[in-house]
């Protein structure tokens, strides 16, 4: 090994490195030319340091200088490189905007057919009442048949009933809990059944396809039509405070004799207005005394036994205390809707 080859091989280190180092544009590009170029034991460096180690003194003393130079160089700009990638990384995150408006923090909060559930079965619960489930899809002899529908009801019609095979279906009413809860439990029963139904109708401003009910059944020995209006007169009290109820005659199969409830426009307080479309009223539950045959049909001895039953629709009741016009809103999960409903 001469000088002037250990030169030029310098020389053409430096060649070689400088624009593969200078135009590394990510990490990685940098990190293989620095293998390539600077690492110790391996590659080029190492190889002139090899070369350069046979040189004799005289020779070592005048290209040392310049082979430290060169080396300084390279590592010197290895290391603005690496910074410069590495900081050019940090600038993607953009500056904090600082007009940016704040982001919302959601709070959740109960569907409000939900919270009328909820606070009906409250005032239920510490009547006495304890909360009974009954599954969606039915029989038609639950949803019908033990409740005394008599054979061809239009309400079994097609069009009017969801079947899902010929004799089972999606329930119409949670009124196939009563059957249920009967049969299982000797009186007295004093049950609240909140639960879907189903029915073949148009989806439009006041009906849906499906919608919540509460069933209410009590069944004991001695109970009359004045424990029904007690108790129900009672909630209304209760739920909608000071307003007055009252009691139309109904029919249903399942109970006789049967009778709507009405309670006073909570918007009008009586007075008539679009939503009670004039009456003063709402209507807010059917009614009545269980029909024999149900506690019969339920394996209850209807001569020792007498009951009441009500249903009612707290989407109906949702959309008067929350003056919802529209019964599809309560399904739409709009947020902007549910967010002024909610308390
Ligand atoms: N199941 C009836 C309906 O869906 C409501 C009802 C329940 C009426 C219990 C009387 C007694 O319309």
């Amino acid at each position: 090994m001469d000088r002037p080859s250990v030169q030029r091989q310098i020389e053409a280190w430096y060649n070689a490195a400088l624009p593969r180092l200078r135009e590394s544009s990510t990490a990685d590009a940098l990190e293989l030319a620095r293998s390539k170029f600077l690492a110790r034991n391996t590659g080029w460096r190492a190889q002139i340091l090899a070369d350069f180690a046979q040189l004799d003194r005289d020779s070592k003393k005048e290209l040392g200088g310049y082979l430290n130079q060169v080396k300084d160089d390279l590592e010197e700009l290895y290391e603005r490189k690496k910074a410069e990638l590495g900081t050019t990384r940090a600038a993607w995150i953009p500056p904090a905007d600082r007009t940016m408006p704040a982001r919302h923090l959601w709070r959740g909060s109960t569907h409000p057919v939900t919270r009328v559930i909820d606070e009906i079965a409250d005032i239920f619960c510490e009547l006495g009442f304890t909360i009974a489930l009954g599954p969606q899809v039915e029989t038609e002899w639950y949803n019908f048949g033990a409740l005394n529908f008599p054979p061809d009801h239009p309400a079994m019609d097609m069009h009017d009933t969801l079947y899902v095979r010929d004799d089972v279906l999606l329930r119409t009413h949670t009124s196939p809990v009563q059957i249920r809860t009967l049969q299982r439990f000797p009186p007295p029963i004093r049950i609240l059944a909140p639960g879907d139904v189903f029915r073949r109708d148009f989806f439009d401003a006041s009906h849906a396809p499906m919608f919540a009910q509460i069933e209410g059944l009590c069944v004991d020995e001695g109970i009359s039509f004045v424990d029904l209006k007690a108790m129900l007169s009672n909630f209304a009290r209760r739920f909608f405070g000071a307003a007055r109820t009252r009691f139309r005659p109904s029919y249903f199969p399942f109970t006789e004799p049967s009778a709507e409830m009405d309670v006073e426009c909570q918007l009008c307080k009586g007075v008539g207005c679009g939503v009670c479309k004039g009456t003063g009223w709402t209507e807010i539950l059917g009614s009545g005394m269980v029909h024999p045959s149900v506690l019969e049909a339920a394996g209850v001895d209807s001569e020792r036994y007498t009951g009441w039953a009500f249903g009612m629709g707290p989407a109906r009741i949702a959309m008067q205390r929350y003056d919802i016009p529209d019964i599809r809103l309560l399904y739409d999960s709009d947020i902007r809707f549910l967010e002024q409903v909610a308390e």
